[in-house]
């Protein structure tokens, strides 16, 4: 059985968007397109989760992953719960799984998962009754595909035309969920290239098997790019040993307005969030004219509020 899919191809759950085929991305995308707008108007509801409860179960900090499929959930009509994880009975050592069965009687409809654990959304999904859906929200390093599927509306409303496009990853792409979701996502909607670029360290060499161009050279990575999409350096993840410093991470790889110069004049920069300014990233650049880092945020509004009433609709 597919882990995401119904028996009739439909998305139940959403769990990474890796071996999600090119039309379920598109629906999605499709969909999320027909909610760009929602923010605009002077009420910003529809039914199409009236009566559902969404629980966000949030193991890991978010500011912009919560908040978002909260006003997702609440515009689409449903009844949102967030359990405070710093005082639930997990604090307790109540099992993920006791706490999943405990909130299923209170009649769980949909569950939005972080955790640290990678996989810990897949183990919940293969344990929820078959009425209930689960969308991870980012688990340890392995999959963000709601980061990746904004990504991917952020790049479809700037370069419309996904098969003439160089996209450069740039930076911590060892530790990042973000960009494994991001390169599924790329790669599925035919994007022609696909740049992983900086230092060894944090870049997977086995990228290369997934049609990736690996560039240790930043400038390599940047020239001609349509899309730059920076990465924090995810400091809590590393083990240690991995960089000398965050400052001379920031003069090999750091975007310069410089270093921007050498990607396309009209290319977009872009970022998941939160921002090292001055690290991976200058202030200039991330505020400059080419920044789109806060329309990625507003697109995630309209591609978690697209998952949520697709999953809810789908069947067993
Ligand atoms: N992009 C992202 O996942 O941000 P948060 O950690 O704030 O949710």
């Amino acid at each position: 059985m597919h882990p995401q899919l119904n028996s009739h191809g439909e998305l139940r759950h959403l769990l990474s968007t890796e071996g999600l085929p090119r039309e379920v991305l598109l629906r999605i995308l499709d969909t999320a397109q027909g909610f760009v707008s929602f923010g605009d108007r002077e009420v910003k509801k529809v039914p199409l989760l009236r009566g559902k409860s969404v629980f966000n179960l949030f193991f890991e900090n978010s500011t912009r992953t919560r908040t978002t499929f909260e006003i997702a959930a609440q515009r689409l009509s449903a009844d949102v719960f967030n359990l405070d994880i710093q005082r639930s009975s997990t604090s307790k050592g109540e099992s993920l799984l006791d706490t999943i069965a405990n909130l299923v009687a209170m009649d769980a409809d949909i569950f939005v998962v972080r955790h640290a654990q990678s996989g810990a959304p897949y183990l919940i999904a293969q344990h929820v009754p078959t009425h209930v859906h689960v969308v991870n929200a980012g688990d340890g390093r392995h999959a963000h595909p709601t980061q990746g599927l904004l990504d991917m509306t952020t790049i479809r409303h700037y370069k419309p035309d996904f098969s003439s496009l160089t996209v450069a990853i740039v930076g911590d792409i060892v530790h990042s969920r973000v960009a494994r979701s991001a390169i599924h996502a790329l790669t599925t909607l035919g994007v022609p290239e696909v740049r992983a670029v900086g230092p060894k360290t944090l870049v997977p060499g086995d990228l290369r098997a997934m049609g990736v161009r690996v560039c240790h050279d930043i400038d390599e990575g940047l020239r001609g790019a349509d899309v730059v999409m920076m990465l924090r350096l995810q400091n809590e993840r590393m083990a240690g040993g991995l960089l000398p410093s965050a400052s001379e991470f920031h003069m090999m790889y750091g975007l310069t307005p410089e270093r921007l110069a050498l990607a396309r004049p009209d290319a977009i920069v872009m970022h998941p969030g939160p921002i090292n300014r001055g690290v991976e990233i200058d202030s200039t650049v991330a505020d400059g004219g080419q920044s789109v880092i806060l329309p990625q945020v507003r697109f995630g509004i309209a591609v978690r509020m697209a998952v949520l009433s697709i999953i809810a609709n789908a069947g067993a």
